[in-house]
């Protein structure tokens, strides 16, 4: 049973991070052509029994299956953003293009393969998401390879893998300038630049502005296009900008086009054959129902037009347009199973419930104060009658997942549900307090396959070494 859109279209009365009622929550945020803009993965829908299901399958009936916390991604959610993107790309921009997913937000050999089957290429930033692009079956011709402090083995695994490097500093190019003589071919490169734009975003994933550790400073930029004609190990083949993170305007990536057009101009007047124009990733997506991120077309619209645009008006042949969405790729599409615990009551103050995980697999609250939506698995539609702050398992005040929430009345065992947690979450997870990691299920048409498995505490030891000489106590 799709969940009816007649009982609340408004969106009214629903408080960022509440659960008044599934309906609410899902309407009129529910459009399967533009995912960042809905608060749940697109299948989501109630059963028979007015439990929550998704991709077919029942969130509360996978927790018993594969414990929680567990992080379930929707194939369909995912599969529409990145037809999204492509469909957006093909249609807005007169030239070739293509996206490139930034595989920090989520990385995993099933994405990665299931990226790949939809045509688009990667963005991967260490050689753990390197290999786990490659072994997911991703073309080595539609990686990138980025980082601002890239090692020596990382940069040698992406080039003799045939992986475009974005070079980000100087000390990139003297690295690769080392390991260039052992390569058949030149090395296919990129150069990152700081564009000097500012957006409104959480400071800590704030890229474009000039006080940033990634890329060339712009001032750089002419020194190190003048420096590479004359490598002869190196072909330049594109140039990158990128601004920000969780973004809502549309006027900074305009404004970026225009600079990264010059930055092309420059490039191909002294004679790199620059073809790649590549924007970098940043779109927003919905969290709370008071969220208003642009959707993936109009993004797209936007970028594609004002590259076309910034491109003729400089007299440039179009180059490829590529983009690095990352969180509107895979944020929707993912949500988090918990069991909830204990609940503790203090008057006149707060009503903390406690679920099974928290911080270590989910950080952006504590670390960006993030707003999400929660609701119970098996009566997301009840009414919500009372206020909690959801908290983790850790030791630590903070460790907080929501706080006063409207929800229904929820007891030990009963499973709730945060959306939207596809991005940053397990790429962000850790092993705080020793928790092991949650598994993750890729749900389709009533199946659900396991895609992570779940950690076990004797798995955080697997790295411990005890020096025989603390053996003995005494
Ligand atoms: N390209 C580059 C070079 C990037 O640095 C990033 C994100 C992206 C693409 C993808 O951006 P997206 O489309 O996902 O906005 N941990 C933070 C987000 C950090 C983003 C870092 N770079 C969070 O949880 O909000």
């Amino acid at each position: 049973m799709v969940i009816s859109s007649e009982l609340d279209q408004s969106g009214a009365g629903v408080l960022d991070g509440a659960a008044p009622s599934a309906q609410r929550l899902f309407e009129p945020h529910r459009d399967a052509s533009s995912p960042n803009r809905n608060l749940a993965p697109i299948t989501a829908e109630l059963d028979a029994d007015g439990r929550l299901q998704v991709g077919g399958c029942g969130l509360s009936s996978l927790a018993r299956t594969y414990g929680t916390p567990l992080y379930v991604l929707d194939e369909a959610s995912l599969r529409a953003t990145c037809r999204a993107y492509r469909e957006a790309l093909a249609a807005h921009y007169p030239g070739e293009a293509l996206a490139l997913y930034a595989s920090k937000a989520n990385s995993s050999l099933a994405i990665s393969a299931l990226v790949a089957s939809e045509g688009l290429g990667l963005d991967a930033v260490s050689s753990g998401e390197l290999l786990t692009a490659l072994d997911g079956g991703m073309p080595a011709d539609r990686i990138v390879f980025h980082g601002n402090n890239k090692s020596r083995q990382e940069l040698a695994l992406a080039v003799e893998r045939g992986v475009t490097v974005v070079a980000d500093n100087w000390r990139d190019l003297e690295l690769l300038a080392e390991l260039a003589p052992g390569l058949a071919a030149p090395v296919e490169l990129m150069l990152r630049f700081t564009p000097g734009i500012e957006c409104h975003t959480h400071e800590y994933i704030r890229t474009g502005h000039l006080d940033s550790k990634f890329g060339f400073d712009p001032d750089q930029l002419e020194p190190v296009l003048r420096h590479l004609v004359g490598c002869s190990w190196a072909r330049l083949t594109g140039l990158h900008a990128h601004i920000g993170s969780q973004i809502f305007e549309l006027q900074p990536h305009r404004d970026l086009a225009g600079v990264l057009a010059d930055a092309v101009a420059l490039a191909r007047s002294l004679g790199h054959p620059v073809g790649d124009l590549n924007v970098g990733g940043g779109l927003g997506i919905r969290y709370v129902a008071s969220d208003d991120p642009p959707s993936i077309q109009e993004w797209v619209q936007t970028v594609g037009e004002a590259v076309a645009t910034a491109c003729q008006q400089r007299g440039l042949a179009l180059p490829r347009l590529l983009c690095e969405p990352g969180r509107s790729l895979v944020a929707t599409a993912g949500v988090t199973v918990y069991e909830v615990g204990s609940r503790k009551e203090i008057p006149g103050i707060r009503t903390y419930l406690s679920v099974d995980g928290g911080m270590s697999d989910n950080p952006r609250p504590i670390t960006y104060q993030s707003q999400y939506t929660a609701l119970l698995a098996d009566r997301p539609i009840a009414e919500a009658t009372e206020t909690v702050t959801l908290a983790g398992k850790h030791c630590e005040s903070g460790d907080v997942l929501l706080k006063d929430v409207a929800l229904p009345p929820a007891t030990s065992g009963d499973h709730l549900v945060v959306l939207a947690t596809g991005a940053y979450n397990a790429s962000m997870s850790s092993n705080y307090n020793r928790i092991p990691r949650p598994a993750a299920v890729l749900v389709q048409g009533g199946v659900a396959d396991l895609v992570q498995r779940r950690e076990q505490p004797e798995d955080l030891l697997r790295y411990d070494v005890l020096p025989s000489r603390l053996t003995t106590v005494s």
